[in-house]
């Protein structure tokens, strides 16, 4: 079993936080269910259940920031949206490639080279602008 509350990187590094804790938690799942796709892949097991799972969670994943975002009035949610958009496209992409043609190593490659990167950088940038606006208008309004 994998450890949804942990914040790690498949490599076991810890993944950036931000100042918002729903969004760590939802990140947190997210990374869960990315370790245990790719333990899966590289055993060598058939992986579509773990994908599909991967790419439900992704979606609620970018609709609940979408929603937060919206809550606070961020200017900038178009452009983090975009964000999540083109990366969505590429995940839908990369798993239905590997439905079709059960290439486990090469999902598995994506994953780390692509997307994990991909995360880090949208973490540290978008995430973390978001989760600190999100923040700063729940205390104003208090
Ligand atoms: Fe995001």
């Amino acid at each position: 079993m994998v450890d949804e509350h942990a914040l790690l990187l498949p490599d076991g590094s810890p993944a950036p936080e931000v100042a918002l804790e729903e969004m760590n938690q939802v990140h947190a799942e997210e990374l869960a269910r990315v370790r245990q796709l790719l333990q899966v892949l590289e055993d060598n097991r058939p992986a579509q259940e773990q994908a599909r799972a991967w790419l439900e969670h992704t979606r609620f994943h970018f609709d609940n920031e979408k929603g937060l975002m919206a809550e606070a009035g961020f200017p900038p949610l178009p452009i983090h949206v975009a964000e999540h958009d083109q990366i969505w496209l590429q995940m839908e992409q990369q798993v239905g490639d590997y439905c079709q043609h059960q290439q486990g190593s090469k999902l598995a490659g994506w994953i780390r080279q692509v997307w994990v990167p991909w995360f880090v950088q949208h973490v540290n940038s978008m995430d973390r602008v978001t989760a600190q606006f999100v923040q700063q208008q729940r205390v104003q309004r208090k």
